[in-house]
């Protein structure tokens, strides 16, 4: 195959959620953005056969007849591993690649690295070698590696790496609407403490085996919080979103998924005046959103980090 370009890069942002965490693994609606810390994989061709993967954490080779059993790969390497599978499934002619992926996020903060890369990587392939792909494709594509590595997840992340913005989300991209404003007034701050999204995925379903209409009762509950908090963005109705945050929180105490640290970190930014907060993904750590009057001053605190919210999705980088 004659290839014009044989090197190219894609971006995709990092995400946060804001509404309808655990939820949403259960076909309710929840509310993600992305955030303007990018994961960025460079892509070119070689004609040698193999695949040659440099990642800030390792170096690695592997034939590229031999990478469909991703699970025997080093843990770091996977999504990408199974982006690569993926792509030649349906463009076998891939001869050798070396890809090269960068973050300007610490996978720490819980912002979707493992998503994130799996679309990067999955968009820059397309482009080098010249394959249409619609976003909805590009979805489908990436969330299949995303369950083959991770066997759980709604897809909320890689949703969002490649629509980028605010979004109303339903498992499966069954539904994918950007939600429209040009300011979002919601601070992020991190807790600490880094957590594994699967174990409490696993946590929030044992509850709902022992006790499933109490609990499909608080994910309607969830919904209803999800659509308000939607409309509450779209009227810029700050003081209705942080009544909402609080309302979801109380939810999410009560599945079991807060803890200390998060409650430390909500009381910090309450004592500063947000006006409503809650931990964001899959609990236990990582971050807490808060939302504030951004008629008053932006809040400060020493766990807020610095992040722009709204990012745009996946897109080609120049080189
Ligand atoms: O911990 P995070 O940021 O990966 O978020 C997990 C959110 C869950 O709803 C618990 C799981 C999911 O895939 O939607």
């Amino acid at each position: 195959m004659k290839l014009s370009k044989t090197s190219t890069a894609s971006s995709a942002p990092g995400k946060l959620l804001l509404f309808g965490e655990h939820a949403v693994v259960y076909g309710h609606p929840c509310i993600v953005t992305a955030v303007d810390q990018r994961l960025t994989a460079r892509v070119t061709q070689t004609e040698s056969g193999k695949l040659l993967l440099k990642t800030p954490d390792i170096e690695f080779e592997t034939s590229l007849t031999t990478i469909s059993t991703i699970k025997k790969h080093p843990k770091e390497v996977q999504f990408v591993l199974a982006a690569v599978v993926e792509f030649r499934n349906t463009y076998p002619e891939i001869e050798g690649l070396e890809i090269e992926t960068k973050s300007a996020f610490s996978s720490k903060f819980g912002f979707g690295s493992s998503s994130a890369v799996t679309v990067a990587v999955l968009h820059a392939l397309h482009v080098l070698y010249k394959k249409r792909v619609s976003k909805q494709m590009l979805f489908d594509m990436a969330y299949r590696c995303v369950l083959d590595v991770q066997g759980v997840g709604s897809g909320f992340d890689v949703a969002s790496a490649i629509w980028g913005g605010t979004i109303l989300y339903v498992m499966g991209g069954k539904k994918i609407e950007p939600i429209k404003t040009d300011v979002l007034p919601i601070t992020v701050a991190y807790t600490g403490v880094k957590v594994e999204t699967a174990p409490l995925i696993n946590q929030v379903s044992e509850l709902k085996k022992q006790y499933p209409t109490l609990i499909e009762h608080l994910f309607n509950e969830v919904e209803r919080v999800v659509e308000l908090a939607k409309k509450a963005i779209e009227k810029q109705d700050w003081q209705m979103l942080g009544v909402l945050m609080n309302l979801n929180q109380g939810i999410l105490e009560s599945l079991g998924v807060s803890s200390k640290v998060i409650h430390q970190t909500s009381d910090l930014l309450k004592e500063n005046g947000v006006l409503g907060a809650k931990l964001s993904g899959a609990g236990g750590g990582d971050c807490v959103v808060a939302v504030y009057d951004p008629s008053k001053q932006s809040i400060q605190t020493s766990k807020t980090i610095s992040v722009a919210l709204q990012a745009p999705g996946v897109r080609t980088e120049v080189i």
